[in-house]
């Protein structure tokens, strides 16, 4: 048994479908990757560990990950929401039905627009606001976001990124590696957060917003 089939026959499902669409995705080209398992699930139990009650989520895709997300702020139960954003119209409308199937809609606030221009007008209209924000988007959109998501967060929020380690991975397209290494040279050197890198899926980041009176 090889280290991937002996981690999974541990990390069991939230909700069913999502093991439905990770076998789905073996036969499909017309699809963006999703996060592994074990990023989703550590996204969800971070979610549960935290309470988190309003999350942000850049990158949609066809749900994979949003039903994760949104399964774990149901879970909390604050009445939070998951808003989660994409500019892909045709794998929108496929998450839409996927996020109705999972049942959560109630949780999950879905927007269709380009995150360059939905996320600073965001940043103007609720700063401050997001207990949690995971970057899954348009690679070369991390270093342009950067400085919205630090304002959408609270003091004490997590900022997670997928595919931190694309430059290093040789099975990623390369060109996609130069707005990573950009953006991890923003964050590690950025002391207004306290970070991590874990070689878990491409790379993971999690970072917290430190709160401006304390020094770590
Ligand atoms: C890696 S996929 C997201 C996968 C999803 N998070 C999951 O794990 O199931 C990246 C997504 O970013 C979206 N995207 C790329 N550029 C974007 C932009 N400028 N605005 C909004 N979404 C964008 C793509 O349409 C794609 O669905």
């Amino acid at each position: 048994m090889g280290t991937r089939s002996y981690l999974y026959s541990f990390l069991s499902h939230d909700i069913m479908l999502t093991e439905q669409l990770e076998q789905d995705a073996v036969l499909r080209s017309d699809i963006q990757p999703f996060v592994e398992r074990e990023t989703a699930k550590l996204i969800s139990l971070l979610i549960r560990v935290t309470h988190a009650e309003k999350v942000l989520e850049l990158g949609t895709g066809i749900g994979y990950s949003t039903i994760w997300l949104g399964g774990a702020v149901k879970e909390v139960g604050g009445g939070g929401k998951l808003i989660t954003i994409d500019n892909h119209e045709r794998t929108g409308q496929e998450a839409k039905d996927n996020i109705e199937k999972a049942g959560l809609s109630e949780f999950v606030d879905q927007r269709f627009g380009d995150a360059e221009q939905v996320v600073p007008e965001l940043a103007e209209t609720e700063s401050g606001t997001y207990d949690m924000i995971f970057q899954d988007c348009g690679k070369y959109l991390y270093p342009l976001l950067y400085e919205d998501l630090y304002r959408l967060l609270k003091p004490g929020g997590l900022l997670i990124t997928d595919d931190t380690l694309f430059l290093v991975n040789t099975t990623i397209r390369k060109g996609l590696g130069k707005y990573i290494d950009t953006y991890n040279k923003q964050l590690f050197s950025d002391t207004r957060y306290y970070s991590t890198m874990l070689p878990v899926g491409h790379g993971f980041a999690v970072s917290m917003k430190v709160p401006q009176e304390v020094t770590l």
